[in-house]
């Protein structure tokens, strides 16, 4: 499916968008292994989440629709051996969280995923799982894991700072003999830590690292799931590109190791206001208000900053083509083993709208403002590059056309809506 964008004058309004990715399916998953039901309200019903919900039903979770977006979860008393492969689409979350939860338990499993998630490294998790007592086999997907239901606590330092093999690691813990301690190089995503201490369970946080006892169990819980920043990003950079612009975004959620985005924008010159926060199973939640910037100062990303804004560099990227100077990205070579190797398709999308970008292995510089032109893009199967790509054929000249936007449909379904409604050509 391509998609057809052209120049915008402005982008005005108030916006709820869409649930958050990450929050929603740690929700399915924390609620498999409750202790007793859970209602889950604005699950996000993107196709990675969804995923996610199927392989846990798979193995016995019950889910019941009890209102319009709101789901009564059941969890299974114990999890039946699925009798096909688990399938996870293309969705690394849901591969590598849910690998943590069946090493852990007496379960023969095979999951796959499409021809982005197999081409995605799995060793980071398979290595863990693996010291931990379980068989995990494949670098790449198709993963085959059998699990046991005595594994062994261990302490681990992760690679990278990475909020999937951190969880996974966590997941598996919960069940392990003695105490799992993950160590990471930076602080990546938290959701995990945060909604399993609110659902009852200790998480220590040491100088070691971050801990949990075996034999932890969460209680059942009950969440309204706050909206995704990671998706507000396309709609903030929009605000911020095009004149006499004005954003609301609502019910916003802004865990701070997520919030990187709104340090750029400071950076940048950006005007931006929060409001009161409230919570969700220890989850920040805020109003966010966007406008127009008076002048776009380039900005550096390296170091620490990157885990709190890695799925936002695409649209940042796009940002950066219209900030006054060189911007520069470093330390953030993760972007290369996403769902896409997203260094090399943003720098080859925004160059043929005319942007100037040279990639290091680590990262690339922009060098900006430049008039971009429209013209045609592909967006290699990647959400998060289809709607970035978007936002930038909003401040170029002539028709920008995304090809296979319909990867988009994976975090917001109705992207392209949303937009119409409150772009004012
Ligand atoms: C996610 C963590 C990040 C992020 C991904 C979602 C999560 O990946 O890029 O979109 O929900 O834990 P890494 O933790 O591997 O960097």
């Amino acid at each position: 499916m391509n998609m057809k964008v052209t120049k915008a004058a402005s982008i005005r309004g108030d916006i709820r968008p869409p649930s958050d990715k990450s929050i929603t399916h740690r929700a399915y998953m924390i609620a498999s292994i409750a202790r007793g039901d859970s209602v889950i309200k604005n699950p996000l019903r993107g196709e990675d989440c969804e995923a996610t919900r199927r392989c846990l039903e798979q193995m016995g979770l019950h889910s019941e629709e009890t209102a319009p977006n709101e789901i009564r979860l059941k969890p299974a008393r114990e999890w039946s051996q699925p009798s096909t492969p688990l399938d996870c689409g293309n969705s690394g979350t849901t591969m590598r969280l849910l690998s943590g939860l069946i090493a852990s338990r007496d379960l023969d499993c095979t999951l796959i995923g499409d021809d982005s998630l197999s081409m995605r490294p799995m060793r980071r998790i398979a290595a863990p799982l693996q010291q931990m007592g379980a068989t995990v086999e494949g670098d790449t997907p198709p993963l085959h894991i059998k699990g046991r239901n005595d594994l062994t606590a261990i302490n681990y330092t992760t690679p990278v700072a990475s909020a999937q093999i951190k969880s996974c690691v966590l997941f598996a813990g919960l069940r392990a003999n003695g105490t799992t301690t993950v160590r990471e190089p930076s602080p990546s995503r938290d959701h995990t830590e945060r909604m399993l201490t609110a659902a009852g369970v200790h998480i220590g946080h040491d100088p070691s690292g971050i801990t949990v006892k075996g034999g932890s169990q969460p209680n059942g819980f009950e969440i309204d799931v706050p909206a995704d920043i990671s998706s507000a990003a396309f709609f903030m950079v929009a605000a911020a590109m095009l004149p006499e612009s004005a954003v609301i975004f609502k019910d916003l959620g802004v865990n701070p190791l997520r919030t990187g985005i709104l340090d750029v924008f400071a950076d940048a010159g950006i005007p931006f206001w929060l409001g009161d926060e409230s919570k969700q199973l220890g989850e920040p939640v805020k109003h966010l208000r966007v406008l127009t910037a008076p002048a776009l100062r380039s900005f550096r990303i390296e170091g620490d900053i990157v885990p709190r804004l890695i799925d936002e560099i695409p649209v940042l990227a796009v940002l950066a083509t219209q900030c006054y100077g060189v911007t520069e990205i470093r330390d953030a070579k993760e972007l290369r083993v996403k769902e896409s190797d997203r260094i090399e398709s943003i720098a080859a999308g925004l160059r043929a709208m005319g942007a100037k970008i040279e990639t290091f292995e680590d990262g690339m510089a922009i060098t900006g403002p430049v008039k971009l032109k429209g013209t045609m893009i592909e967006a290699k199967g990647d959400h998060r590059l289809a709607m970035a790509f978007a936002i930038a054929g909003l401040v170029a000249e002539g028709t920008t056309e995304i090809e296979g936007a319909e990867a988009i449909q994976t975090s917001f379904p109705n992207f392209e809506k949303e937009l119409w409604r409150m772009c004012i050509v």
